[in-house]
């Protein structure tokens, strides 16, 4: 078998650094390690840096519903009480997720940061990757392979209320929530 390198960081090109680097320290409760006129770098843990922009004072093309381009980045939560922490931490400086769905694998909160770039806030529904695996596998992902929307507020509430990590990361819990289409905020109209 071969090495398993680990995954290190992203970089985006980007015609607004400052806009960027602010939005990316406050969403990933991180830092600024280095910025000068055309390079930043951000950190949020252990690693020196996990996002980078690359931001040249150059006039550039902005990124449309439909450019074939990376789509979004993921971070992953141990518990669902920390994804409500981060939530409401974003919420209360008016960061809000475009869409929020249960994809019953993850229970997922989609950011969209100034370059129109998201960004996937998760907790994971199985503790076990290969049950995650067969859950993709399986009926649910056969019939539906993204899972309903959800509303965030009444994410918090039904936590509050007692509701259990397992019945909210349930697509049953959310199925009849009448959100309408999650893809058509995360991948534009069809
Ligand atoms: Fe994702």
């Amino acid at each position: 078998m071969s090495a398993i390198p680990k995954f290190s960081h992203v970089v985006f090109q980007t015609p607004q650094g400052e806009a960027m680097r602010n939005w990316y320290s406050t969403v990933l409760d991180g830092r600024v390690v280095f910025s000068d006129d055309v390079l930043s770098f951000v950190t949020y843990d252990e690693e020196h840096h996990r996002i980078a922009l690359i931001h040249p004072p150059v006039a550039m093309d902005r990124k449309t519903e439909t450019t074939a381009a990376a789509h979004h980045t993921a971070f992953t939560f141990a518990n669902i009480d920390e994804l409500i922490e981060r939530y409401e931490l974003l919420r209360d400086k008016d960061i809000l997720p475009a869409v929020c769905i249960c994809h019953g694998i993850t229970t997922s909160m989609y950011y969209k940061d100034p370059d129109g770039n998201f960004v996937e806030m998760q907790i994971d529904t199985f503790e076990n990757p290969d049950d995650a695996t067969a859950y993709m596998q399986g009926p649910y992902y056969e019939e539906d392979s993204v899972g309903p929307a959800f509303d965030p507020e009444e994410l918090v509430k039904r936590r509050r209320e007692g509701a259990s990590e397992k019945e909210l990361g349930d697509r049953e819990t959310w199925r009849h929530s009448g959100l309408g289409n999650p893809l058509e905020i995360l991948m534009g109209p069809r």
